[in-house]
């Protein structure tokens, strides 16, 4: 092992004193391969298996809290207590490996296809449908469905805590519900969740208070709490990078576990709202939490070096999406000095290697200029 990656393999202890055996996570995935009932599949099981045994922590798939917030074909439910077997297996199957199993929690928001949802009715934070063609109008959801939804989230981390998972990681990332009330393209309300920049801080706070209260209710202090959140939005109105350290000022004193941005690419730079665009999203929003609350970074992070390099910035944890399902064994790699043998282009020759299961790898191989090598 040459000395630098001591720096990858470290371990890293949160506030609450929970450790984690080294600095690499895994970055929340769909795959599309769930029974149409929510629960998991087999094949599910034995992929998160397969990339568990090297990483420090996984964090699942997106999982709805109701009905109305499924996005995907094939996503996994947590929106009902009948629900916690199925969780109980994908904790156990992540855990077994020696990970620690988070859950991300989620709701679609005006992103779920219609055919998803009941009755079809899509809701957001208002009326506006998401940019491009074809996108439905959304119902703008009443101050009590809001709430009810706020409460899922707490159910849904009760669930989370039953079935065993280490934590939950509330997504607020990728255009859907929490980032929809959030951001001025989609959130057009007058009320005590619209108008202003604080008020559009209103649901995705109200969402963190819940989850907090039901883990400090439900679950010890080993319960990890997360928040992911993009920093930008390309629309106009949409989310400035002004805007989201100003969100994240917020959460830093949230007593959040941690925090995790949602980015393509580790190294890249605001579009907008912050006077030096040159400085990295990274290393704006680590100036701004200043180390009240870890962040963990992402973004096209394939190598060794890549990570290293990464982890220069400063931040303590890295997430790895994309490269932990071309390379299952990357950590292990590192770890046994055969950095060189770390593969970076997706074999697709190798599914059943590599454990993937079909509706994922169906998507993966035939979606030119997703992952390296397709
Ligand atoms: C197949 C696939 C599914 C994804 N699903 C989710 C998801 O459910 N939740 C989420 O927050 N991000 C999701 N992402 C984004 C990743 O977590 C990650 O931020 C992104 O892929 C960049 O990291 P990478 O370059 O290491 O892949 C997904 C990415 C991919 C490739």
């Amino acid at each position: 092992m040459s000395k630098n990656n001591n720096a990858l393999l470290s371990t890293y202890t949160f506030a609450n004193g929970v450790e984690l055996k080294n600095r690499i996570v895994m970055a929340p995935m769909t795959n599309f391969s769930s029974n149409d009932d929510g629960t998991i599949t087999e094949a599910e099981a034995a992929y998160y298996a397969r990339r568990s045994s090297g990483a420090s922590m996984v964090i699942t798939a997106c999982t709805y809290v109701t009905p109305n917030g499924k996005g995907f074909p094939g996503e996994f439910g947590a929106d009902s207590d009948d629900m916690i077997p199925s969780l109980s297996k994908l904790a156990k199957a992540i855990k077994d490996q020696g990970a620690k199993a988070v859950l991300q929690i989620f709701h679609g928001g005006r992103m779920c296809p219609p055919d998803l949802v009941p009755g079809k009715e899509v809701v957001s934070a208002s009326d506006v449908p998401a940019e491009g063609e074809g996108n439905p109008v959304p119902k703008s959801l009443s101050e009590s469905e809001i709430e009810e939804i706020i409460d899922a989230f707490g159910e849904t981390t009760r669930r989370a805590i039953t079935a065993g998972f280490d934590g939950v990681e509330i997504h607020g990332a990728n255009g859907y519900l929490i980032q929809q009330f959030f951001s001025p393209h989609s959130n057009r309300r007058e009320d005590r969740f619209g108008g202003s920049l604080e008020k559009r801080m209103a649901f995705p706070l109200a969402v963190v208070d819940k989850v907090k209260s039901v883990a400090a209710e439900h679950a010890d202090s080993s319960f990890l709490i997360g928040y992911r959140f993009s920093p930008e939005e390309p629309e106009t109105p949409g989310i400035t990078m002004d805007e989201t350290l100003a969100l994240i000022d917020v959460l830093s004193d949230k007593g959040l576990d941690y925090l995790h941005v949602s980015l393509m690419e580790f190294a890249s730079t605001p579009r907008r709202g912050v006077d030096d665009l040159n400085k990295t999203r990274i290393d704006h929003l680590q100036e701004t939490i200043d180390n009240r609350v870890p962040l963990i970074g992402v973004g096209s992070i394939y190598t060794a070096e890549d990570a290293r390099h990464a982890l220069e910035s400063g931040v303590p944890l890295l997430a790895l999406g994309r490269e932990l399902i071309i390379d299952p064994d990357w950590v292990q790699k590192v770890a046994e000095g055969k950095e060189d043998e770390i593969i970076t282009e997706l074999d697709k020759d190798k599914q059943e290697q590599l454990v993937v299961p079909d509706p994922l790898w169906n998507i993966i191989t035939t979606t030119p200029g997703w992952f390296p090598g397709v």
